[in-house]
């Protein structure tokens, strides 16, 4: 089987292809000739996986998956969510992104926080959904220098480090993409075999 990743991230396809047999092989958009990122325009992270799934599906007619993720910080009604990416603005920049939830976090004695992950399947027109949590805390000032995003101010519960000082192979065993991509390849093995 073949399985479109609507995504232009490589390393992303390579994480998830490493984790499956040579029976399913994962696809991207480069693949597919496809050269743009897909619109996301929803206002919920599963709309989004949803919407760029649907568009794989309809458009080229192939088995594939979507992903798509967030922080959820309790104190600002689940802010910045669908809008992690560019909470800040336009430019994307990590630090502005962080820096506007410190900021917004001030004085706050909630700091509860969690990320989620959504990815949206479509195998010959049937829908599957994947969801993926990790519960945390945004701690004052950043720490650490690993990762991107948001994981130098978001510490995972039980944990007395951030995302940013883990190496990769500790974050994924306990991130909500971990989770959720954990749930997509048993899916895909036992839907194999
Ligand atoms: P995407 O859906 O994977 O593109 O993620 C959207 C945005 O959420 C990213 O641009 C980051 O700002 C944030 N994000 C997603 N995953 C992580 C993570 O593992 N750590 C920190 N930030 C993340």
């Amino acid at each position: 089987m073949e399985l479109i990743f609507a995504t232009q991230n490589p390393n992303k396809v390579k994480e998830i292809q490493n984790q499956l047999t040579e029976n399913i092989k994962v696809l991207s958009l480069a693949d597919l000739d496809y050269p743009e990122d897909l619109e996301e325009t929803q206002n919920t992270l599963e709309g989004n996986a949803w919407q760029k799934a649907d568009f794989i599906y309809e458009h080229f007619n192939r088995n594939c998956f979507a992903d798509d993720t967030g922080l959820e910080v309790e104190a600002l009604n689940n802010e910045p969510g669908v809008y992690s990416a560019r909470y800040a603005g336009a430019e994307k920049s990590f630090e502005a992104n962080m820096n506007k939830v410190l900021d917004k976090l001030k004085g706050k004695d909630n700091r509860n926080a969690r990320f989620r992950t959504v990815i949206a399947l479509i195998i010959d027109g049937e829908k599957y959904e994947f969801e993926g949590i990790c519960e945390g805390e945004i701690i004052e000032n950043k720490r650490g220098e690993e990762g991107f995003g948001y994981d130098p101010i978001f510490q995972p519960k039980g944990y007395d480090r951030t995302f940013a000082e883990m190496d990769l192979s500790e974050k994924n065993k306990i991130s909500h993409r971990g989770i959720a991509v954990k749930k997509l390849i048993d899916f895909l093995l036992k839907y194999e075999s």
